[in-house]
This record gives structure tokens, sequence and C-alpha cells, in this order.
């Protein structure tokens, strides 16, 4: 199976990652995505796109933004929406994740939203519903340890093709903890299949992967020199529950080395836009002043999440728009 989240005809069937996505299949989340943005002016926000569908949330793992833009995203396609309450669940009484993947496909689930601390854990689900015979049940990869983040990628795109218009004439710069960031891996896949000639990763050696560079990516340990003349700024958080060891100084000495200050976003283009996936931490990675400030586009693009995160599902159920 080479591409897993494809099926033999080239249609998506589950979403693990960004990695290897065919170019229109992402366009056409995208393109999907615009013509969901402005359901949400409308008196009755819904569409019946999944009525009659169950979606599993299954966070494995804390969430905000996605945990709760993919519930409001399933009702909207007037999809059933069952958020397992985890630590309530049998998994915490040492059941395997498969069997109780097993018992809530015996639930007639149709698609399941997971977060999880293991990398690779929406893989073995999807596999293994392969193995079992149901593979009309969706997964879509709602964060995967250090390894993708492929809604994430999808949302920061849609952002970077609102306010930017056009992906081949953008340098963008990705700031912080790439070492263990699944969002940096997913906005690289799809940055550079949707032809953004130049992408930049900045951060302290210590939280740069061995091999960047044949991501087709160029690698900065100084921060001012990896701003300069940048479209798009997308900073990450310090993953401190991920670090083993002694990666860092202190937060205040990253702060002074790697945080987004307005001095330093004078660097990049006037109209430079500040991207962060969230959650922040103010005076870590990034300065209020910059988070607050006209150049972020930070609350835009949770709002988008919902949009880009209705467009998957309903790719996924058989349906555009
Ligand atoms: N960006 C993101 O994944 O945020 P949450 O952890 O709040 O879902």
């Amino acid at each position: 199976m080479l591409n897993p989240q494809l099926n033999k005809d080239g249609q998506l069937q589950h979403l693990l990652t960004t990695e290897g996505l065919p170019k229109a299949i992402l366009t056409h989340i995208l393109d999907t995505a615009s013509s969901f943005v402005g359901i949400s002016d409308r008196d009755v926000k819904k569409v019946p796109l999944l009525r009659g569908k169950s979606v599993f949330n299954l966070f494995f793992e804390n969430s905000t933004r996605t945990r709760t833009t993919f519930e409001i995203a399933s009702k909207r396609l007037s999809a059933d929406v069952i958020n397992l309450n985890i630590s309530a669940s049998s998994a915490s009484k040492g059941e395997s994740l498969l069997d109780t993947i097993d018992n809530l496909c015996a639930m007639h689930a149709d698609m399941f939203v997971v977060r999880h601390s293991q990398s690779g854990a929406p893989y073995l689900i999807a596999k293994h519903l392969a193995e079992i015979g149901q593979d009309h049940v969706h997964i879509v990869n709602a964060g995967d340890g250090r390894h993708a983040h492929p809604t994430q990628g999808l949302l920061d795109m849609y952002t970077i093709r609102h306010y930017k218009k056009d992906f081949t004439n953008l340098t963008v710069a990705i700031v912080g903890d790439i070492l263990h960031s699944r969002v940096a891996r997913s906005d690289i896949h799809a940055l550079s299949t949707l032809g953004v000639p130049e992408i930049r990763v900045i951060g302290p050696y210590t939280l740069l992967p061995a091999g960047m560079e044949q991501m087709g990516v160029r690698v900065f340990s100084d921060i001012n020199a990896g701003l300069k003349d940048v479209d798009v700024i997308i900073m990450l958080r310090l993953q401190n529950e991920r670090m083993t060891g002694a990666l860092l100084p202190t937060a205040q000495e990253f702060f002074k080395s790697y945080g987004l200050t307005a001095e330093r976003l004078a660097l990049a283009k006037p109209d430079a836009i500040v991207m962060h996936p969230g959650p922040m931490n103010r005076g870590v990675e990034i300065d209020s002043a910059v988070a607050d400030g006209p150049q972020a586009v930070i609350l835009p693009q949770v709002t988008f999440g919902i949009a880009v995160r209705m467009a998957v599902m309903s790719i996924l159920g058989g349906h555009s728009a």
C-alpha cells in the first residue's frame, strides 16, 4: 500500500498526512473550504452533507482548537458527533486502541477523528480497518506524536492563500521547535507541493532535526538572517512535553534568541503575516505586541479551521459542497 490514504481510484479515503498528497487533492480541499467559509454568516449554519453519519472524536491527547473545531464542523455538516471521554473510557482500564475501535465500529461509526501521542496511531487504525473489512470507515488524523497534523497544515495553507493569493512567489519561514513539531512537517510537505519556492526553518541546532535540507528547506540558526524579507512567518510552540534531556537553556533565553518581537518582525516584508497554530506561549516564542498586532492572523487561522475541517470530512464522506 504505497499511499494508504488514497483508494484504488486515487481518491481520499483517509486523511493521515500532507506528505505525498497530490496537489489536485490539496487544492480541491482548499477550494471546498472556500465554499464553506461564508456559512458562519448565515442564519442557518448547517448543510446536510453528512446527515445520518456518526463522527467519533477520539482525542487521546489534550486539545482546544482541533477538537472543538472538528465538533463544530461535524455539526455544521449535520453529522451526529460523539466525543469519547478518553479518561472515562475503557482505554483507562487497559483496553487496546484497536479493541476500542472494534467496539465503536460495532456502533456503526462512519468516521474517526484521532489525536494520539504516538506517531503512527492513525495509520495503525486505518490498516486495521482494511484488515477487518471496515474500509468504508474514514480516519482523520488530528495530530499524531511529532509526525503529522494534516488539518492544521491545510488550514495554514488556506490562511496563506487567503492573504497572499499565490503560493508560487512566497518565502515562508517556520520558527522555533522544529524537532518536535508535527505542524512543521505537515506545513513543509503542503507548501512544497503547492509550489512555494523558498521555505526556511529557523531555530537552535538542538531543535532542528538532522537532514532538513533533504526536505527542500533552507536552515537558519540566526533568526535575524532567516526572517529577512519573508512573506509569511509561522511561529511554533516550544513542545516541552515532548523534550527529553536538556535541549534549551531557559524559556527566557529562548525568547532572547528566537522570540518574535516587533524589531524582528520588521526584518520581514512590510506586509508579512504572522501565524501560530496555538496554543501560544506569550513571552517565550512570541511577544504579545506581535501576537495581538496588525500582522497577526492567528485567530483567523482558527476560524478557517472550521471550514477546512468541513471540507475534509465532506470530501471523505463523498460530497464536496
Ligand atoms: N493547533 C492545535 O492543534 O491546537 P490544539 O492542541 O488546541 O488542538
